[in-house]
């Protein structure tokens, strides 16, 4: 999947990153504890068995594992996952995703944990998301914690910043970067070399629409990180969580533009974005699975400047 080196993407100036997220892998056998049916994992379960989550997800194994063949066949540099790997939280589920994005086999890769992978506080605080994604998480790093870390990629800066806390409420699906991060972001940062700066994390700036998402359902620092993230220069937000796909270029809420991947592998919404870099210049190419075919296509493009 990933082909080429920093040094020829530098050379000729364009970078091809290809954006995946939300693939929601479930396990048939998830290791159930007696204290999961006290916490949030329950209501989880409830969601995934019996409101459709599961209906909705059918034909995932299927269509992400041509969705890899896919990426092969792209000429693509560096691969960005932007969270919600499992349904449930479950380490069996994340040994699962991992094998079948190839995450072992693939050295060009960042990735990020999304509410789901942080299901409960205890899956939150375990690291099993940091361990199984380990090879998508390499990069600069400040005071050696792990988020947010950043890994350039030809002339460019991504930025992975942590937006997911396990949360001990059913109702509640929300995130947040938290204070200590955010110190940790202003500083990676500024001290990072010039390239333009591509952020990566699960939670929206905002829904299709423009407006806000719900408290909730959203990241409940945003207004802290957007500041931060465009002090240090950041002209690209990268997310999932929002399952349906989407772009803008000019959000009200943010000064930079930004891209949902969308579900990877919901049926209906199975897409990724298809990012080609050359200077400040981007081109946004969405690719969605087309069940006839039985494989991805281009349906639409967006230009911007970064
Ligand atoms: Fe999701
Ligand atoms: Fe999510």
């Amino acid at each position: 999947m990933v082909s080429v080196e920093n040094e020829r993407q530098a050379s000729c100036g364009t970078v091809r990153l290809a954006h995946l997220s939300d693939i929601h892998v479930s396990a048939p056998r998830l290791g159930w504890q007696r204290a999961d049916w006290f916490n949030k994992r329950l209501a989880a379960w409830f969601n995934f068995r019996c409101l459709g989550r599961r209906f909705r997800f059918r034909h995932g194994e299927e269509v992400l594992g041509i969705l890899v063949e896919d990426l092969r066949t792209r000429g693509i540099d560096h691969v960005i996952f932007s969270g919600d790997a499992t349904a449930l939280g479950f380490e069996e589920e994340l040994r699962r995703a991992v094998e079948e994005l190839r995450v072992g086999d693939v050295a060009g890769g960042l990735a990020v944990p999304g509410n789901h992978d942080y299901c409960t506080v205890p899956a939150a605080a375990s690291g099993i998301f940091e361990r199984y994604f380990a090879p998508w998480q390499r990069g600069e790093r400040i005071d050696g914690a792990i988020y947010p870390f950043a890994q350039k990629v030809g002339h460019a800066w991504l930025v992975a910043v942590n937006s997911c806390t396990g949360n001990r409420w059913a109702w509640d699906a929300g995130g947040s970067v938290g204070r200590e991060q955010l110190a940790r972001l202003e500083r990676l940062l500024a001290e990072l070399t010039p390239g333009p700066r591509i952020l990566v994390t699960h939670y929206p700036v905002c829904l299709a629409n423009g407006k806000p998402e719900r408290r909730t359902h959203g990241l409940r620092d945003l207004d802290d990180v957007v500041r931060i993230a465009a002090a240090g220069g950041v002209k690209l937000w990268l997310h999932g969580h929002r399952h349906g796909p989407y772009c803008i270029d000019k959000p009200t809420l943010a000064p930079f533009p930004v891209v949902c991947a969308g579900s990877a592998t919901q049926t209906g919404c199975w897409s990724y974005s298809e990012y080609t870099l050359d200077g400040n210049a981007i081109a946004i190419l969405r690719r969605t699975f087309d069940p006839e075919s039985r494989s991805f296509q281009d349906v639409a493009e967006t230009r911007l400047m970064m």
